[in-house]
């Protein structure tokens, strides 16, 4: 430090300042409370010998004259206590044995209270006859922070419990948290006024807390949920949590519904399952769930260990964020040209899959975050979200490390690359001459919003494209699929493609190259458990219980069995792959995508801007495709939604003659949609919006009546279900038509349904009604 004193209490006023910031916006401090208070000394007492300096905006001179953290130390009334933790299955099997043999309990299943696991901070909250008398932090479970004030501002003023008969002392215990919502605006506010924003909702519900000023606690729209009792004198202790919870929720406080009463280990596990799936739809975090054995008696008889209850556990989810290394950052061009960076990582397993890449969004996101090859990164993967890159760690950065540079032609056919949006959105200028470009739009137009053609995936597509079957979607409904079929499996007999044609559900290319990968044998994979699976990159609980359950079935242990003994892929695939049944299937969707509807149409033809939803407008709006082709950008942009750049992107994509070429030879080739006049009084019809199944030889062709049927807004499904609501049986001996008996679905015959199809007909059918005498 500079030996001049204005010099001095600068330096130590800007240290205070950010200490302050660490401390109360941040709740995370850098040094230590005595450490802050020496450095607040040595200012005052600079300040007391050079009066000169003095200032109204000094750290000693703010909030009520100091600036020195003024929260009172709370002793609990009852310790609070934290929670065991647990990951796996096993600990929760082994932590409800335990239970049942510390209560000699005969009882098979223990009622456990399952609940969410809130991702905030514990408070506790003291009543004296009805009335708000202190709320403290949990500080070290013994002493905490009295926060009293700013809980007033967090129950908004209703400091007094509800009902009658209120006991003497009441001391009721939740968490308190953020909303994911409110934290995205609290973080967007601190974004513009320049503040450091918060990592994640659990620390600005923290700093929201702490905060010496109560009028910044309100601003911060805290919420807060009970979950338990402390102490309480003048009445007597429900007798189980499950009464306990519903007490708290009488004193008008507020507790999640999202509790339950569970029974034995089954109980619990589903109820995590539940919670998991719920996780990502919930308006705030939750980082598990937390079991507690109901009984009060049984809670007394377990008791504690020194830091938590034996009578409750945490099972936690998988973290959500992980550290990891980027191997490489690849480019990708998609259908629209634009180049995508994602980053090769390190597998490393976060929210519960294992993860090897991560999108880098676009050329801005790269500069920002700065990631480089060879950098140590947070990845976070949050429910179905596709896995990101959130932060660097700038300190353990390699030395030889250079900031990534995009290139100025397109990786894959050498096409200038364009630079728009402010240079944000590389654009690879190739058109359909790109491969990458050509393959892409093929995988959109195939896919399942789009035409939904099943069994054309990503590597068959790959493969057609690059041995130049295919140059566009239109070639697709003329190429000879037994030709192909022949040449595409004699060269592809692997592992992974023998697997990936086994028709696993959810089981795609990759994932079936990924599972040949890593596993290596068809034996490993039929004995591979689930928790082993989703350790494989980027194969999540879903597909890994789809894996396990395909083994079970008998044929394909009798498959895998021979495999054991000897048996060759080959041999195997002969056996156990219809291969005219893969031709077949293909043949069919392809003709079954034929019919269609104007919106998915426009949609699979990817024009840039055109998602799912426009395409419904445009097609709502000027009812054929004619008039889309035809319209102005004036005019598409009457349509709701439709601004000037989805109308250029219209205009522009049917100026181009390939494209127009394209849909000219897709329409010969039989793609066809109803016209507009037939889905006139869809919302009227009876059937419009009812899942329909049909089954037997009808007079009319089956396709006719399914089409018929779509037009009046049912669904038509394949297989019987339990959303099926009608089936219709031209013969009812169909084994399709018993199984709709015996599960009480409604059954139509050829004629009930004609005059059902009459009944709710078109407007067509309604003017030609009013035409009659
Ligand atoms: S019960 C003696 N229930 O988790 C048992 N805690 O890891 C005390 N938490 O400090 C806790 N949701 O901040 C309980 N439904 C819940 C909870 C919950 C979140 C927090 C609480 C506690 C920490 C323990």
């Amino acid at each position: 430090m500079s030996k001049d004193p204005q010099h001095q209490i600068q330096e130590l006023r800007e240290q205070l300042e950010y200490h302050n910031y660490r401390y109360y916006d941040l709740d995370d401090p850098e040094i230590s409370d005595s450490c802050y208070d020496r450095l607040i000394k040595s200012l005052e007492g600079l300040e007391e010998r050079y009066p000169q300096y003095r200032s109204a905006q000094s750290p000693t001179q703010k909030v009520g004259g100091s600036a020195v953290k003024t929260f009172s130390e709370v002793v609990h009334a009852l310790p609070m206590l934290s929670l065991g933790n647990a990951f796996a299955e096993g600990e929760i099997e082994n932590f409800d044995r335990r239970v049942r043999e510390l209560t000699d309990s005969t009882a098979t299943e223990v009622e456990y209270v399952a609940e969410p696991k809130l991702d905030g901070l514990a408070v506790s909250l003291r009543y004296e006859n009805g009335w708000l008398v202190q709320a403290a932090t949990r500080g070290d479970g013994r002493n905490g922070e009295n926060v009293t004030l700013n809980m007033r501002k967090i129950l908004r003023g209703k400091t007094r419990l509800q009902g009658e008969n209120i006991p003497g002392v009441v001391e009721v215990r939740g968490e308190i948290f953020i909303s994911r919502a409110d934290f995205g605006i609290l973080n967007k506010a601190r974004q513009k006024a320049d503040q450091k924003v918060f990592v994640n909702p659990r620390n600005a519900a923290a700093g929201g807390l702490r905060q010496l000023d109560p009028a910044v606690t309100a601003s911060r729209r805290l919420q807060l949920y009970c979950y338990a009792f402390g102490q309480v004198d003048g009445m007597p202790y429900p007798e189980t949590h499950f009464s306990a919870l519903q007490k708290i929720r009488n004193y008008g406080l507020p507790v999640t519904d999202l509790y339950r009463l569970v029974k034995g280990v089954q109980g619990c596990l589903s109820y995590y399952q539940e919670m998991l799936e719920l996780r990502s739809t919930l308006p705030f975090d939750i980082d598990g769930v937390v079991y507690k054995v109901s009984r009060i008696d049984w809670q007394n008889r377990l008791g504690f260990t020194a830091k938590a209850p034996r009578w409750a556990i945490a099972h936690k989810f998988p973290a959500q964020e992980e550290m990891t290394t980027v191997e490489n950052i690849e480019l990708q061009v998609g259908r629209t040209g634009a180049i995508t960076p994602v980053a090769r990582l390190k597998p490393v397993f976060v929210g519960g899959v294992t993860v090897s890449n991560a999108t880098l969004h676009n050329r801005r996101e790269i500069q920002s975050l700065d990631v480089r090859v060879g950098d140590s990164v947070i990845v976070r993967r949050a429910g179905d979200v596709i896995p990101e890159v959130i932060s660097v760690e700038m300190s353990a950065r390699p030395e030889e490390s250079r900031p990534f540079e995009f290139p100025e032609v397109c990786p894959v056919c050498a096409s200038p690359v364009v630079y728009e949006g402010e240079g944000i959105i590389a654009r690879c200028s190739g058109g359909l001459v790109c491969e990458a470009q050509k393959k892409e739009s093929i995988k959109h137009f195939a896919s399942r919003k789009a035409m939904d053609i099943e069994g054309l995936g990503e590597k068959l597509v790959d493969w057609l494209v690059s041995n130049r079957v295919i140059a566009d979607v239109s070639d697709l409904y003329r190429f000879s699929i037994e030709d192909v079929e022949s040449m595409y499996r004699k060269k592809t007999t692997t592992l992974a493609n023998f697997l990936y044609s086994l028709g696993i559900p959810l089981v795609g290319g990759k994932t079936a190259e990924a599972l040949a990968d890593k596993i290596g044998s068809l034996e490993g994979i039929e004995q591979a458990s689930e928790g082993q699976l989703v350790e494989i990159a980027d194969i999540g609980p879903a597909v890994a219980s789809n894996i396990v359950t395909f083994f079970e079935q008998p044929r394909i242990r009798e498959m895998v069995d021979k495999r054991r003994h000897g048996a060759s892929i080959e041999e195997l695939e002969s056996t156990y792959l219809d291969k005219s049944k893969w031709a077949t299937n293909l043949a069919r969707a392809l003709e079954k995508s034929k019919t269609t509807t104007l919106a998915r149409f426009l949609y699979s033809l990817g024009i840039p801007l055109v998602g799912e939803t426009t395409a419904e407008t445009l097609a709502d709006s000027l009812g054929t495709l004619e008039q889309i082709e035809q319209a102005s950008k004036d005019r598409l942009q009457e349509i709701p939604d439709v601004g000037p750049l989805v109308a250029n992107s219209i205009v522009t994509f049917f100026e181009q003659p390939h494209n127009c070429e394209v849909v000219k030879k897709l329409r010969d080739a039989g793609v066809s949609w109803p016209a507009p006049e037939q889905t006139a009084g869809v919302g009227d019809s009876v059937i419009s919006g009812k899942t329909v199944v049909l089954t037997g030889k009808m007079s009319m062709p089956r396709a006719e009546a399914a089409s018929l049927l779509q037009s009046m807004g049912a669904k038509v499904g394949s297989q019987i279900t339990k959303s099926t609501d009608y089936v219709i049986a031209a013969t009812d001996t169909s084994s399709k038509a018993v199984k709709a008996v015996k599960m009480g679905i409604e059954i139509l015959d050829e004629q009930q349904f004609l005059s059902l199809i009459n009944s709710t007909g078109s407007t067509a059918d309604r003017d030609g009604g009013d035409l009659s005498p």
